[in-house]
């Protein structure tokens, strides 16, 4: 198609001024986004800022209140994904939405299977195209395998590959990062490029500066539901979008204080899980945060499961003052003294058709209700505590915990095994999807709580945070702890060296 010269292109995709209220909480005061082709385009903005609620809106998924919403400058009003999809729009889901039951390849194409020539459904052109994009991905998963007990990154890894093949002109990827690995991440953003460079449009969400910069063209900051500017990304700095998006500069975001380090408080000897970890031992004092590093599948969250007894280990102890805690008993390592915040928060933490007060103090129940106090008004004040310390933005604790953006569920989570006021805190990602505002809260939160004497072991993905946070660094590679660093020793180098250099390699 030829223009004539000094025509303004329209986007590929424009929302304008879109309202969307869900009964008295207003989401989008005034959403404004313009993607065109051949660009990345980032959004960011604090939790609940009404990211997800805009890509719903795009997805057909929602319908907005009022404003304009226009593909190629046309008018568009979808009732349904379907229609969406039909338009050319992609979309990857904060929340991997596969469907248990079914295949990788199912999921992949869901609603859609090609089919052959007496419609029968042509699973040869199935699994070839699964494998082109697998290839493509650098991903091994078993195409036949059902979604069930798939990790979420390869949750994620799916969603993403199904959007892909979707071959849509508009790709919209909210937080696909959250639950990848370095190499992963590297892997989508080589796709994403070559994506662009075909000519789509892309919109990227995430709450990592360095990926938003890396990646994206262009950047639009939103808060509190409204739109706040657009900017190319050369011309703005990390600085500057963070103090839009809070609309303050924010503090430290590594606030380690100095604490004193006393007693050993949890010990753990030999654990070992055939084929998953072997021979760990770590110690967490006292006022001490222990970094958990290492890579995405080294096994540091099965170790923190089998710890807190979720898992089941084969060799080895864990104790707790000198006490001994029963293997595979979550309830006895929560009675002792040991509390565990998992990595997938939204499956294994949250009662999503439960209210933020009830999720929180569901730990802390059956005290209040032993000293007569289970009342809602001591259920709220207990829940008023953590939800303030953790800012989640909701304006009543009676709000229903499904309903709450992606950042806020996670500090629900976080608020209800702090209620529990555990001796040792195991927290796998503490901030994981969490706003850069309260990121900083959060490791205030840890290092305050490190302060008062607990024992915190901390597993991050972040290098960042683990430097920032941790008094000592232990770092797994294929199921075993291949290092152990003092801060004062702890440089990134050191720790990716520990964490990546393969065994063939090791002295
Ligand atoms: N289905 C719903 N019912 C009621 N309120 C909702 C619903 N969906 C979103 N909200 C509210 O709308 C606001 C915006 O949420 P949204 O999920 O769009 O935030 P977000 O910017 O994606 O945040 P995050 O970074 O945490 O993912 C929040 O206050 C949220 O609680
Ligand atoms: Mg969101």
């Amino acid at each position: 198609m030829t223009r004539a010269p000094g025509t303004p292109v329209a986007p590929a995709l424009e929302l304008r001024d879109v309202t969307k209220a869900f009964g008295s909480v207003v989401a989008l005061t005034s959403g404004s986004l313009a993607l065109h082709r051949n660009s990345i385009h980032a959004l960011v903005g604090e939790n609940g800022a009404g990211k997800s609620t805009l890509v719903k809106i795009i997805a057909g998924l929602y319908q907005r209140d009022a404003g304009d919403f226009t593909l190629d400058g046309r008018t568009v009003d979808f009732s349904s994904t379907a229609q969406s999809k039909a338009a050319g729009i992609a979309v990857i889901y904060q929340e991997p939405t596969l469907f248990p039951d079914l295949s990788v390849t199912e999921n992949i194409f869901m609603g859609r299977q090609p089919t052959g020539r007496f419609g029968r459904i042509d699973r040869k052109a199935m699994r070839a195209e699964v494998a082109g994009l697998f290839a493509r991905l650098g991903v091994r998963i078993d195409a036949d395998r059902p979604a069930e007990g798939l990790s979420i990154a390869d949750q994620q890894i799916i969603e993403i590959a199904k959007a892909i093949s979707l071959d849509a002109t508009v790709l919209v990827m909210d937080e696909p990062t959250a639950a990848l690995s370095g190499v992963e991440v590297e892997r989508l953003f080589a796709v994403a490029r070559s994506l662009r460079d075909e000519g789509r449009a892309l919109l990227f969400i995430s709450h990592r500066f360095d990926e938003v910069f890396d990646l994206c063209d262009t950047i639009t900051v939103m808060r509190d539901g409204e739109y706040i500017s657009t900017t190319s990304t050369t011309e703005t700095t990390v600085d500057r979008v963070v103090r839009e998006m809070v609309g303050r500069d924010v503090a430290d975001l590594y606030p380690k204080q100095e604490a004193e380090i006393g007693e050993v408080l949890l010990d753990v000897r030999g654990l070992g899980s055939a084929g998953v970890f072997h021979d760990i031992d770590l110690q967490v004092r006292s006022g001490e945060i222990v970094g958990l590093a290492g890579l995405v599948g080294a096994g540091r969250s099965e170790v923190a499961r089998a710890v807190f007894g979720v898992d089941r280990y084969d060799t080895g102890s864990v104790t707790l003052k000198g006490t001994r805690i029963p293997a595979h008993n979550p309830v006895a390592a929560m009675r002792a003294g040991i509390a565990l915040v998992p990595e997938d928060r939204r499956k294994q933490g949250l009662v999503l058709d439960s209210t933020v007060a009830h999720n929180i103090t569901m730990s802390i129940r059956q005290q209040l209700s032993k000293l007569g106090l289970l009342t809602s008004g001591a259920e709220n004040a207990a829940a008023r505590v953590w939800s303030s310390r953790l800012e989640v933005k909701t304006s009543a604790l009676d709000t229903i915990a499904g309903t709450l953006s992606g950042g806020n569920q996670q500090k629900v989570v976080l608020g209800k095994w702090l209620a529990t006021n555990p001796t040792v805190l195991i927290i796998d990602e503490p901030t994981r999807g969490i706003d850069v505002g309260t990121k900083s809260e959060v490791h205030r939160l840890l290092s305050r709580l490190a302060g008062e004497g607990m024992g915190i072991l901390m597993i991050s993905s972040e290098l960042p945070e683990v430097l920032g946070m941790a008094d000592r660094v232990l770092v797994m590679r294929e199921g075993r702890i291949t290092a152990e660093l003092d801060r004062a020793d702890a440089t990134s180098e050191a720790v990716m060296f520990a964490a990546t250099q393969s065994s063939e390699h090791a002295a």
